[in-house]
C-alpha cells in the first residue's frame, strides 16, 4: 500500500511532545512492513535547516495558491538509507520562525502547509492509497484533497488522526475566502458557531477518523473531554477508531541508553536501579538511600496533568518515606510550588524545572514508582517509557492511561501498575498508599510487577497492523 504521512513535528527532526515521537515511530513501522510504500511531509523548520545534523537534498520548487496570492513551495528530501521517504516543505516565510508553534498566523501558516503537502505528493509522483494526517495542523488536507486536489488524488482516502482534542485550530469565519479561496460552500464546512474550525473540516471530510487509545475515542463523545466537538464526534462515530500508540522500543532502552549510570534489562533491573538511584540521589542531592521509595514525575507542569492532585496531598505523601523527583516546567504557579516544596523537604524533594531529556531517562531508570495522574490523557507516553525502564506507574484511569496501565492484583500478580478512578485527591493518595505497601511489605510481588512491565511489548508492531487494517478497510 501507497501511505503518506503529513504532520507539523517528528522525532528525531523536530520535535515539541507526543506528536513528534508517534511521527518517528509509526512511518517507519509502517515502511518495515512488506508491501508499503510510505512518505512522510514535514515543515522545513528553520531550526532544522540550522541542525547539521539533518542532511537534505533539494528536489524541486513551484508555487501553491491561498486565495488571491501565490506562495513559494520547495520540495527537500532527507537524505537517508531507510525506506521510509522524508520530503520537507520549505518557505523561509511560514518556516524560518524562532518557534514551531504559538506565532500569531498559524493558521495560515499550516493552511499553506496542508495545501503545499498535497502539491508536493503530485510533483514528486506519489499518490497514495491514503492520506494519513495529524492533529489541527493538518487538519485541512481531507477537505482540500476532496476540493482543490480531487482530480489530482481521486482514489486517496483520508484517516485523520487526533492526538489531543484541546488544539483545534480556530479562525475566524473568512478564514476560507482570505486565506483557502474555495467555494463558500466550504466555509460551511469549516463553520462552527461563526468561526472557523480546521479540526471539524477534518471532523466531516475524512473517510476515517481516529485517536490514539479507545478509552479516549469514547471519552471524546462526552462534553468533559471533548472541548467543544463531542456533537460533531457523535454525529461521526460511525468513522472513529481508537488505536493505542506504541513506543519506539530502540529509542527507548535501559539496556543500551547511554545517559544511564548502569544499563540493564528485565533480569538485571535490580543492580540496575541500585546504581541508577544512588546515582540520581547524589546528583540531585538527596539523601543516598538505595531502599527508600523514589516517586516520579517527568511532565509538562499545567493543570490537565493533575498536578493539582499532587500538590494537594504533598505534605502528606512527604510524611511517608518516600523521596520525590519532578522534572519539568510549566505554569509558575505550580514552579513556584514545587520549589517551594524541596526548600520545606531538602531530605526528600528534587524539584528540576527546566526541560532535560538526557535526566528524564535517567529518573526513569532510578526510580521506583512512577506518577501520572493526569485529568485527561489522550494516550500518554511517559507511563509506557517508566515501564520499559521497570518504573511502576500509578495513574488515574483515563484515555490511554487506562488502556496500557492495568491494576495490579498482588493475589494473582496480574497487572501492570496502580490506578485510580475518580479524579480526586484522596484517591489518588490511596493508590499510592497502596503501591508502597507492595514496595515495602510485599517486595517479592512488587519485583515479579517491575519486570513484567519490562517484558512487555510496547513496540509499534501490534498499532502499526491496526492502522494497516483501517487502511485496508478505507
Ligand atoms: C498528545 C497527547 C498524548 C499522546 C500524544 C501522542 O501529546 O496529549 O496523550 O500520547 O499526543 O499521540
Amino acid at each position: 500500500m501507497k501511505i503518506a504521512m503529513v504532520a507539523s513535528e517528528a522525532a528525531p527532526l523536530i520535535k515539541t511532545g507526543g506528536l513528534g515521537d508517534v511521527m518517528q515511530g509509526l512511518p517507519a513501522e509502517l515502511s518495515r512492513m512488506k508491501g508499503n510504500e510510505v512518505a512522510l511531509i514535514l515543515p522545513y523548520y528553520g531550526v532544522m535547516k540550522r541542525n547539521p545534523a539533518i542532511k537534505t537534498e533539494f528536489i524541486t520548487s513551484f508555487a501553491v495558491s491561498m486565495a488571491w496570492r501565490n506562495c513559494h513551495v520547495g520540495v527537500f528530501r532527507v537524505k537517508s538509507r531507510k525506506k521510509l521517504q522524508i520530503y520537507l516543505v520549505d518557505n523561509e516565510q511560514y518556516f524560518n520562525r524562532s518557534r514551531v508553534y504559538g506565532e500569531g498566523d498559524d493558521g495560515e501558516r499550516f493552511a499553506y502547509f496542508a495545501k503545499a503537502a498535497l502539491s508536493t505528493l503530485a510533483a514528486v509522483g506519489f499518490i497514495p492509497d491514503v492520506i494519513q494526517c495529524n492533529d489541527w495542523q493538518t487538519a485541512l488536507v481531507p477537505m482540500l484533497l476532496k476540493s482543490e486536489f480531487s482530480s489530482t488524488f481521486p482514489n486517496t482516502k483520508t484517516l485523520f488522526t487526533i492526538h489531543n482534542v484541546e488544539y483545534q485550530g480556530w479562525g475566524n469565519n473568512c478564514f476560507n475566502m482570505d486565506v483557502l479561496g474555495l467555494p463558500a460552500e466550504y466555509t460551511d464546512i469549516m463553520d462552527m458557531g461563526g468561526a472557523s474550525n480546521f479540526m471539524k473540516s477534518a471532523v466531516v471530510m475524512a473517510d476515517a477518523v481516529s485517536t490514539v487509545s479507545e478509552s479516549y475515542a469514547g471519552e471524546l463523545m462526552h462534553p468533559y473531554f471533548a472541548h467543544g466537538m463531542d456533537g460533531m464526534l457523535r454525529q461521526n462515530a460511525h468513522k472513529m477508531r481508537g488505536i493505542t500508540n506504541g513506543i519506539d522500543p530502540d529509542a527507548f532502552n535501559p539496556q543500551t541508553d547511554k545517559r544511564l549510570t548502569l544499563c540493564y534489562d528485565a533480569t538485571t533491573v535490580g543492580e540496575g536501579k541500585k546504581a541508577n538511584k544512588l546515582a540520581l540521589q547524589k546528583d540531585l542531592g538527596l539523601p543516598q538511600d538505595e531502599d527508600c521509595a523514589m516517586l516520579a514525575m517527568v511532565s509538562r507542569l499545567v493543570s490537565h496533568k493533575g498536578i493539582d492532585l499532587l500538590t494537594n496531598i504533598a505534605d502528606r505523601l512527604l510524611d511517608r518515606r518516600v523521596q520525590l523527583v519532578i522534572l519539568g516546567t510549566g505554569d509558575a504557579q505550580y514552579e513556584e510550588f514545587f520549589r517551594a516544596l524541596q526548600e520545606k523537604y531538602p531530605q526528600q524533594v528534587a524539584a528540576v524545572l527546566q526541560f532535560d531529556g538526557g535526566l528524564a531517562n535517567r529518573i526513569y531508570a532510578a526510580a521506583d514508582l512512577y506518577l501520572m495522574p493526569s485529568k485527561s490523557e489522550p494516550c500518554g507516553l511517559s507511563q509506557i517509557i517508566a515501564m520499559r525502564y521497570g518504573t511502576v506507574p500509578i495513574v488515574h484511569a483515563v484515555g490511554g492511561l487506562k488502556d496500557t496501565v492495568w491494576p495490579f492484583d498482588p493475589q494473582s500478580g496480574k497487572g501492570r501498575g496502580f490506578t485510580f478512578q475518580s479524579y480526586n485527591a484522596e484517591d489518588f493518595l490511596y493508590a499510592i498508599d497502596r503501591a508502597l505497601d507492595v514496595f515495602y511489605n510485599q517486595k517479592e510481588a512488587f519485583l515479579r510487577l517491575r519486570e513484567q512491565d519490562m517484558k512487555e511489548d510496547f513496540s509499534w508492531r501490534k498499532p502499526a497492523k491496526e492502522y494497516m487494517a483501517l487502511f485496508g478497510a478505507l
